[in-house]
């Protein structure tokens, strides 16, 4: 049986990393296999364009999408069709619709071409079920500040309110898909809501395989 492809999303600082990890733990307590994993980090090859977008000048939107979607296609390639078709649960921190969201509404490249894009990168993999962590951008700043800030977390308040915007919209759009968290409370009780729509979503699809 195929696996589950599960994507967490939101602006920065709004949680994702502590979410997956926390998520991940609780799937493999229910002798799950579950395989962490992240964007643009997934492989080699997306570690590596991370480096990029630090250049001056800044790469324009459509060469950060060209150098996103090379990641993903590397990602799902290597490591997600392999663990999918192991049967695995993937938790991907950050996937098709961060592409949408920073490129797309935060930075104005066109929508359409960025699902046509997405598609080709992907093999056409959509997301079985996505968490976004919604949070004011003020707040995942403040949250953030003291630690060293890439080239996106650098970008300035509008921006990020884009993006937030943008990823509640594509969660308007598809709201089967795309769950809304309320990332501004405590960890703890936003770990207890997205065990429960987890838990929900797998008992509705068939748990995949234990390890
Ligand atoms: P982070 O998720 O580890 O913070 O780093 C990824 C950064 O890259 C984050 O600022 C969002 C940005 N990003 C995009 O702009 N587009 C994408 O498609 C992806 C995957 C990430």
């Amino acid at each position: 049986m195929r696996g589950a492809l599960i994507t967490v999303e939101g602006v920065e600082g709004s949680g994702k990393s502590t979410q997956c990890r926390r998520l991940a733990a609780l799937l493999r307590g229910r002798g799950l296999e579950v395989v962490e994993t992240s964007e643009p980090d997934g492989t080699p090859l997306g570690q590596a364009v991370r480096g990029l977008f630090e250049l001056e000048p800044r790469p324009s939107p459509l060469t950060q999408a060209f150098l996103f979607l090379a990641a993903r296609q590397e990602h799902v390639t290597r490591v997600i069709q392999p663990a999918l078709a192991r049967g695995a649960v993937v938790l991907s921190d950050r996937y098709t619709d961060a592409t949408l969201a920073y490129q797309g509404y935060g930075q104005g490249l066109d929508l359409q071409t960025i699902h046509e894009l997405n598609a080709l990168a992907t093999g056409g993999l959509l997301p079985d079920l996505t968490l976004l962590l919604d949070l004011d951008p003020g707040v995942g700043v403040r949250r953030i500040a003291g630690r060293p800030l890439d080239a996106f977390e650098r970008m300035d308040q509008a921006f990020h309110h884009r993006v937030r915007e943008g990823y509640l919209e594509l969660a308007r759009a598809d709201k089967r898909r795309v769950l809304v968290f309320d990332a501004a409370r405590e960890p703890d009780l936003v770990h207890a809501d997205i065990a429960r729509a987890v838990d929900e979503f797998l008992g509705r699809r068939g748990a995949p395989r234990g390890a």
